[in-house]
């Protein structure tokens, strides 16, 4: 699996993410940004032409070294102050209340424990700051939900971790988030993989 996922895994990763059915999401959600800005999984860089002037600082957590190096030139190709922080989103490596906005975009689906990962999230977020985020996960149609928990086992094995099944409002709310805004539905595509959750939370 190493040449798999060092090598081949962040090119497929980057060349779906570039999907155009995806940049009205970015849009709204990264343009949200505000202050000291922490992104969770910040993969080959796609949402960094969507940061707004509000966003004066950008950190971008990534487990990945050969995503680091993409969303790097991306960064460099752009006029914005990013720092890279490689480490997994469940041992954050930032100081508690730190940042003014977490944001957190198709990334929940692969973290392997996203229960710590948001505990983490809600620790180095400033009192009153925002979770921003936008995933896909669980469909409210049952027979889609069962479609999901039937493929995520496979899917997940060649897909970097990516649960289809994720029930994402609930999580966030049950790490002691209060979701203020949440948008959801079917985006373009097959359906088991297209439920979206958009929207924002602050501590609760
Ligand atoms: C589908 S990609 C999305 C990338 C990017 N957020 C975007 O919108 O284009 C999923 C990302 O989650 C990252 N990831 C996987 N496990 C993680 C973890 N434990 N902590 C933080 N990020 C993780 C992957 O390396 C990858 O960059």
């Amino acid at each position: 699996m190493g040449f798999y996922n060092d090598v081949v895994l962040p090119r497929l990763l980057d060349m779906a993410m570039r999907n155009k059915e995806l940049v009205g999401y970015r849009r709204r959600v990264v343009g949200a940004a505000q202050g000291r800005v922490l992104e969770i999984g910040i993969g080959s860089g796609l949402n960094l032409p969507f940061y707004g002037p509000g966003a004066a600082e950008i950190i971008g957590l990534e487990p990945s070294q050969a995503l680091i190096a993409m969303a790097s030139r991306r960064a460099r190709e752009s006029d914005r102050a990013v720092s890279f922080l490689p480490g997994s989103a469940e041992a954050i490596l930032l100081d508690t209340r730190s940042v003014d906005t977490v944001l957190i975009t198709w990334t929940m689906c692969s973290i392997p424990k996203p229960e710590i990962a948001l505990a983490e999230m809600r620790r180095v977020l400033k009192p009153g700051g925002s979770l921003l985020f936008v995933e896909h996960g669980r469909a409210p149609d049952p027979w889609v939900a069962r479609l999901q928990d039937w493929l995520t086992p496979a899917w997940k094995t060649f897909s970097g971790g990516c649960h289809l099944n994720r029930p994402m409002a609930d999580l966030i709310g049950k790490a002691g988030f209060q979701v203020v805004d949440l948008h959801t539905g079917y985006a373009r595509g097959p359906r088991p993989f297209t439920f979206m959750y958009e929207g924002f939370a602050r501590e609760a």
